[in-house]
């Protein structure tokens, strides 16, 4: 049997600083409401790079902090819900433009939880011994799919990338995860409808269900119920308790949803990693760019352990137990 271990993180995000006091401006909002009801204060905006621009650049700075050769990658998975193309994946122009001729490339589309989904199927193939190294990006240009005039959704959102590398090892460090998906509630978070159009049929259907339509306050629910759920699921799994946990990374969409979570779980908010205040939710993108961050400040150590928690569109969520 082989192992894996999450060897290394980056992240790419545009330039284009967004701030609420901007977005103010463009709909009927205000820097008070975003900031009290969600704790986003900015978030970056995409002014030309589509999504398989900003997943190739957060993969190519992985590849020049660990010092592999493109020909050393195995696999390539894009956990996204905004890629640039039905086909090709997102993935395989990440290849292309790294020269990594040997990986076998695809696209995952599990929204806000893909990257917790694409870090277990890594896990798999090099648990199979069909991979050494895998490279795992969550990528989205979720501006592109927002309905620009529409408050409840538009401002709560960003653009950006984040990725890892996952390689086979010799000792166990993914250590449990927990993973779910409910599609009896798929319309609670939707976007990019493709109606069916052809010469022999012309589906009538709503022109706004291309854009992000969101149930808010039900997603909200989901997000408290479940996640608290999943965090001791995976815990249990493996006999860890929380307070050996050094960090709680969730899926970065509201700070009021992790204070719940963290209440639920009578912990401290201390516990959770939170950078949702400068780049917004992000969908995939929002854990790896955390992550990245969170090795950028010196925060992660070796052997520490965190759990990593996602939740959104399906409706999908899951966590991930593992050990620096
Ligand atoms: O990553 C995918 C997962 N998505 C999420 O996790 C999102 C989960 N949901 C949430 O984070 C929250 O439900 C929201 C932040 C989306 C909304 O917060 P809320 O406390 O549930 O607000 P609400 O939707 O109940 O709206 C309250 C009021 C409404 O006005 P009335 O009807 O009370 O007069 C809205 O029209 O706030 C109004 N409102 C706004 N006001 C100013 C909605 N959006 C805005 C806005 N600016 N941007």
């Amino acid at each position: 049997m082989y192992n894996s271990k999450i060897a290394a993180f980056e992240k790419y995000v545009p330039d284009n600083i967004v701030t609420n006091d901007d977005l103010s401006k463009v709909v009927d909002t205000s820097d008070e409401w975003i900031s009290t009801r969600t704790g986003i204060k900015q978030r970056r905006i995409s002014k030309c790079e589509n999504t398989a621009e900003l997943c190739f650049n957060s993969a190519k700075r992985l590849l020049d902090k660990t010092g592999l050769s493109p020909l050393d990658i195995d696999m390539i998975i894009t956990a996204t819900i905004t890629s640039d193309y039905m086909t090709p994946s997102v993935a395989c122009i990440v290849q292309g433009r790294l020269g990594a001729e040997n990986a076998v490339c695809f696209d995952l589309s599990a929204a806000c939880s893909g990257f917790v989904y694409a870090l277990s199927t890594a896990d798999k193939f090099i648990k199979s011994g069909a991979c050494r190294n895998v490279i795992v990006i969550g990528g989205e240009t979720l501006s592109k799919i927002l309905d620009w005039n529409d408050r409840a959704t538009c401002v709560l959102f960003g653009d950006g990338a984040g990725s890892a590398l996952v390689t086979l090892s010799d000792e166990k460090m993914i250590l449990a995860e927990d993973l779910h998906s409910d599609g009896v509630k798929f319309e609670s978070l939707s976007a990019g409808y493709v109606p069916v159009k052809n010469p022999f049929y012309n589906e009538k259907f709503d022109e706004n269900s291309f854009y992000m339509q969101m149930n808010g306050r039900e997603i909200f629910n989901f997000a408290v119920k479940k996640v608290p759920e999943s965090i001791l699921a995976v815990s249990g799994k493996v006999n860890v308790s929380l307070s050996e946990v050094k960090y709680i990374v969730p899926h970065q969409a509201n700070s009021r949803i992790v204070e719940s979570i963290a209440k639920k779980l009578k912990i401290s908010m201390d516990k959770f990693y939170l950078n949702l205040d400068k780049f917004g939710n992000t969908s995939a993108a929002s854990i790896p760019i955390a992550l990245c961050e969170m090795e950028e400040k010196g925060l992660i150590k070796k052997d520490d352990k965190i759990i990593i928690t996602g939740f959104g569109g399906g409706l999908t969520w899951g966590s991930m137990l593992f050990k620096m």
